[in-house]
């Protein structure tokens, strides 16, 4: 972000209503509506969120209990109702929508695919034999490392269909994270494909998990199931490997539902934190379906006729609530494209958005500033007419951005939804209802009803000063919420809830209200970067970077950039010494690389400086406040006079 942009954000005092055309047609278009559903909420948090689990939901039994607090934070929703996501997503569309299209796929080559629910449901079926057969059973957990490809949708709601937990791995995550994650959730099945497209290049996934695999040796783990993507040669491990038109060749296309606790775990999906590994968030099945409909229906104003696209992969969670669940979940088309916003060129997103005639648009600000960059010319040989509402996510979006976005995309007919929320909130959060709430550049607005969204200081207390900035905490358990993380209850009270006595969920970020109670996020508040929308722990860097074997020790930080958000800046410590003049191309790229290797591309440093030593207090504390006004060129002017080893600020500014 700017300098500009800072500014501009202090005192951005544009706002925008809703476009009158885009009103009249909204499901939610009138404010005394929203306010009614505010007040409902505000009322009777517990029945308010029971009367939409009844609605939204297509239950097997119906519960008695909405809410159970009695071991919070540990909070049940709806404990006693058993249903099925992946019934309430394909089986109960079939008697009016079998021949409507639920997905088109595009892949980066241009081959596309049209799936209908009809399909969708019979090929899940398949699917979910094919793993019963391979010895799968509910409780189970499954790990799909898999393209953007229909399959993978498939892949997570067979899993759903038979109650065993999945857990997705990112496709641009190495073997050593893929290793990790099998390992920690002891998982028994692997999916995956022989590799993904991208870029123009093949993504080996078969290679990588054949490592990751080689890598756990004793593991439970003893079958891969494989998708066959891009057709090139791949080995097979006889046994262990089977083709998934194999696998599913004899099956039939008849699986009956397993009828779940609306507890039962839905999904583990690993995300950074400030300290150790990435964490297993653990998500129930009938919240976190309840908020993924609640949503598209608030947020997106889905319609029967809407082409909805989000661009996010489904290893994430957006991918997870707005492409794999929530639309299908309200019988809606998505869009999935498999491949590089850039290829053949960046103007590749709006040549989709009017070829599938997109009317529903979902992305990151870091794809939004990428591509602004190459001017308007490209959206406008696209006719992006479709298109009635656009949104974005993972990280605030700048104000210059969002007006990109609005005008050159949206043609200022559009309303942008800017939607706070995380892994753990598995929905979104903080949110324009688009049809009635004004919107300001830079700000996800307001709290979406049901949702107790604070900005609270270090006693906990609201923070009622406007612009004053504070924790950003949910004050009242909300049905999406993560349940836990895998195998760890102890570090889930500790991360989430022991700040404020276990009162309030700590969302990790900070924000602040302006004088319209606007809600915004000024960053988080602990060691995770936001790199083009990812989330990353410095310590995950730090680890990978000193389990080389030249590197002593490490410290990263954040600074920021115009495209990613936030870039990777790492202060080196290596065991020999110091490259003359602090500069070594060679063992950068190297680090980098190894980096990659260890992590994934997206968590390779984008700068690296090497130092005789790091800046620490006499009591051995990393000076993280000094090493980020370093990275970000600032001039220092922190008192550096308890510095052990004040000489050393000139070799990591560059200077020496
Ligand atoms: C950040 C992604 C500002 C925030 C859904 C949060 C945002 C983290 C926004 C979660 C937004 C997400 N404006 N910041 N609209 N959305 N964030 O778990 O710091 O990958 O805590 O979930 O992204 O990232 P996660």
């Amino acid at each position: 972000m700017s300098t500009s942009d800072i500014d501009s954000i202090l005192q951005e005092e544009r706002l925008f209503q809703p476009p009158e055309h885009f009103r009249a047609q909204a499901a939610i278009n009138d404010a005394g509506q929203l306010q009614q559903m505010h007040r409902e909420a505000e009322e009777d948090h517990t029945a308010f969120w029971a009367g939409l689990a009844r609605r939204e939901i297509t239950w097997r039994e119906p519960f008695t209990t909405a809410l159970d607090d009695r071991a919070a934070p540990f909070f049940k929703w709806f404990a006693d109702g058993k249903m099925n996501v992946s019934f309430n997503c394909l089986d109960r569309h079939l008697a009016d929508r079998r021949d409507k299209t639920a997905i088109v796929f595009e892949g980066e080559q241009g081959d596309t695919r049209h799936i209908t629910y009809g399909e969708l449901h019979q090929q899940t079926c398949r699917f979910a034999n094919a793993l019963k057969n391979a010895g799968v059973e509910s409780g189970d957990r499954v790990i799909i490392y898999m393209p953007m490809v229909p399959e993978a949708v498939i892949a997570m709601q067979a899993c759903a269909r038979i109650g065993a937990i999945h857990s997705v791995v990112f496709g641009g995550f190495s073997a050593e994270s893929l290793k990790d994650r099998i390992e920690d959730a002891g998982a028994k099945l692997l999916i995956t494909a022989d590799g993904a497209h991208r870029g123009g290049k093949i993504v080996e996934l078969k290679a990588a998990a054949d490592k990751a695999l080689s890598l756990l040796g004793g593991n439970t783990l003893d079958k891969v199931i494989v998708l066959r993507r891009t057709g090139h040669d791949v080995p097979m491990v006889e046994g262990r490997d089977l083709w998934w038109d194999d696998a599913t060749r004899d099956c039939s296309d008849d699986c009956p539902p397993e009828w779940v606790g609306a507890e039962h775990p839905l999904f583990i999906l690993y995300t950074s934190g400030s300290t150790g590994k990435p964490k297993g968030i653990q998500h129930a099945s009938a919240g976190y379906l309840l908020g993924a409909i609640t949503t598209m229906r608030w947020v997106f104003d889905i319609r029967p006729e809407d082409i909805y696209w989000c661009t996010a992969d489904v290893g994430w969670i957006t991918g997870h609530t707005y492409v794999a669940y929530g639309p299908l979940a309200v019988g809606a088309t998505i869009m999935m494209y498999e491949g590089a916003p850039t290829v053949p060129d960046a103007g590749r997103f709006w040549q989709l958005c009017e070829r599938h005639k997109v009317s529903i648009f979902y992305t990151a600000p870091t794809a939004i500033r990428a591509l602004m960059k190459f001017g308007d010319e490209l959206p406008a040989q696209y006719d992006l007419s479709s298109l009635r509402l656009l949104g974005t996510v993972g990280e605030p979006i700048n104000p210059e951005a969002w007006m990109w976005y609005h005008r050159v995309i949206g043609k200022e007919r559009c309303p942008i939804v800017d939607t706070w929320w995380q892994t753990e909130t598995g929905a979104n959060m903080i949110a324009p209802i688009p049809g009635v709430t004004p919107t300001k550049p830079g700000s996800c607005t307001q709290p979406l009803p049901g949702i107790a969204a604070d900005v609270v200081d270090e006693a906990g207390n609201s923070i009622t000063t406007p612009d004053k900035g504070g924790y950003l905490v949910i004050r009242k358990p909300w049905p999406s919420m993560l349940r836990t993380i895998w195998g760890d209850d102890q570090r889930y009270v500790d991360t989430y809830w022991a700040k404020f006595d276990k009162r309030y969920y700590l969302a990790g970020d900070s924000a602040r209200r302006d004088k319209d109670g606007y809600f915004w996020i000024m960053g988080r508040i602990d060691d995770v970067l936001n790199v083009s929308g990812h989330r990353l722990g410095t310590m995950e860097v730090e680890s990978a970077l000193v389990a080389h074997e030249k590197v002593a020790e490490a410290a990263v930080v954040g600074r920021p950039d115009d495209i990613k958000g936030e870039a990777i800046f790492a202060y080196v410590v290596l065991k020999g010494e110091r490259p003359p003049n602090g500069v070594d191309e060679a063992l950068t790229r190297e680090l980098r690389q190894w980096v990659a290797e260890q992590i994934g591309p997206i968590a390779k440093p984008d700068d690296i400086r090497y130092a005789d030593n790091l800046p620490k207090t006499r009591s051995g504390k990393i000076m993280r406040r000094l090493l980020r006004a370093i990275a970000r060129g600032e001039e220092i002017t922190q008192d550096t006079s308890t510095l052990e080893n004040e000489a050393i600020l000139l070799q990591l500014q560059g200077k020496a």
